[in-house]
């Protein structure tokens, strides 16, 4: 048997009804915040990721689907969607005419190779949001807002975004000294991957999955303590527009966040001290680094397979529907008839209708409309068809009543 493959699952029955909720629920606010939709390929040029997101990073070092297509291009499907939505907007040329920013959501799937467990996946699913054109701080603290009342709508009040700033490019030049200083006497005791990234990203030294519990770590340089003047007013002009906001932050002067193009805010959404539930930041340099003018950027993205299993453990309940609006039952050829073009006129005015399709017994069939949980039944019969009258049955009340044919969708308007 072939089966699915390690770190994937299939999405249907009532999680792909869950999920439905969510994504209405996540696309309905981001039309608030005026968002547009946007979705890019699935895979792209190896060297979009691989510029954007890091050579040095775990991400391009490790998890990367890289392969070669039959036309000898290297090729990677994507990991995260920031790059490429950076892609598109250079690709149109929007930074031609930005007289407003540019702001777009994605809900895409996205792929890592990692090892699989409790909330990490080879294929999952992102919901986020990239806004291009405004440096001002009103733009990180709108961000923010909007990724924080996503959890809020979804259920998930008690959620903290956790805040650091990475500073401006002199900031950061500083931080990089710094701990280049601070790791070079330690560099022995580092696992091999660290011992590469002291040189090409010191900062990766941080988030390293080996050597991220040691105390030479926790006692690293912190990036608050390198931001220069203007870089420092920057973040706290936020924190009081976050205050303003009333949306709970707690400062995490070690976040780093594990992806390079990130200047100024980053930020991570997390819920009872567990995985982030979301990660994002400012990324100034990133739309000249895929070679396009100096363009600010800054944006979002919502692990959102781990988000629905937070709903779960948080026991917030996603309503979904488990039930059908109406089963149509009938025996002889004439009523099946009426069946065949009734339901069509049911589900086209926005009934969820079922019949038989299978050739059972009456009986059969009323075993069917207690699975599907119908809220109303009709038993048709040519009896009454002859006088284009139907029986109607409530299926909770079980009272009957006999309408007219041409009344059964006001009937059915009425009622439900
Ligand atoms: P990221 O932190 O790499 O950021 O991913 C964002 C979120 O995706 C994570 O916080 C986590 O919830 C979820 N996630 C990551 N890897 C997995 C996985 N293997 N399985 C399940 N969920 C996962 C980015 O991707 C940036 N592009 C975010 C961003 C947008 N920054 C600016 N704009």
């Amino acid at each position: 048997m072939i089966t699915k493959q390690k770190g994937t699952y299939d999405i249907y029955g009532d999680l792909a009804k869950k999920r439905a909720y969510v994504d209405e629920i996540l696309a309905t606010l981001c039309e608030k915040y005026n968002y547009g939709y946007i979705e890019t390929p699935v895979f792209e040029a190896s060297e979009l990721f691989h510029r954007s997101v890091g050579e040095a990073t775990d991400m391009v070092q490790k998890e990367t689907y890289d392969f070669k297509d039959r036309g000898e291009r290297n090729i990677t499907l994507r990991p995260e969607g920031t790059a490429g939505v950076v892609r598109w907007f250079l690709e149109n040329k929007l930074y031609g005419n930005l007289t407003d920013p540019v702001k777009v959501f994605y809900n895409m799937k996205m792929y890592r190779y990692e090892r699989p467990q409790n909330g990490r996946n080879r294929e999952f699913t992102q919901w986020g949001f990239e806004c291009f054109g405004s440096d001002d701080v009103m733009s990180d603290a709108e961000v923010i807002s909007l990724a924080y009342n996503a959890y809020r709508l979804l259920g998930l009040d008690d959620v903290t975004i956790k805040i650091n700033s990475l500073g401006d490019t002199e900031s950061r030049t500083a931080y990089r000294e710094a701990l280049l200083e601070y790791f070079k006497p330690h560099i022995d005791s580092l696992c091999e991957d660290c011992k590469e990234r002291i040189h090409k990203n010191p900062l990766r030294i941080l988030d390293c999955k080996v050597d991220g519990h040691l105390d030479i770590m926790k006692n690293a340089p912190k990036t608050i303590d390198y931001l220069n003047d203007q870089s420092k007013k920057r973040f706290e002009r936020l924190q009081e527009l976050l205050d303003l906001m009333d949306i709970k932050y707690a400062l995490d002067t070690k976040l780093v966040r594990g992806l390079d193009y990130y200047n100024h805010i980053v930020f991570e959404v997390v819920l009872n001290d567990s995985y982030a539930l979301g990660g994002g930041g400012r990324y100034n340099g990133l739309v000249e680094t895929l070679g396009g003018p100096s363009v600010p950027g800054v944006g979002f993205a919502m692990g959102y397979d781990r988000t629905l299993l937070a709903l779960e453990e948080n026991g917030v309940t996603i309503p979904i529907n488990d039930s059908i609006d109406v089963y149509l039952l009938y025996v002889s050829e004439s009523e099946k008839e009426t069946a065949s073009y009734l339901t069509q006129e049911l589900r086209l005015n926005g009934f969820i209708t079922e019949t038989d399709i299978l050739g059972k017994s009456l009986k059969g069939q009323f075993k069917s409309v207690d699975r599907y949980n119908a809220k109303y039944l009709i038993v048709l019969n040519d009896e009454k068809l002859v006088n284009n009258e139907i029986v109607i049955k409530d299926n909770k009340t079980k009272e009957e009543e006999t309408i007219k044919l041409n009344d059964l969708i006001d009937y059915l308007d009425m009622h439900m």
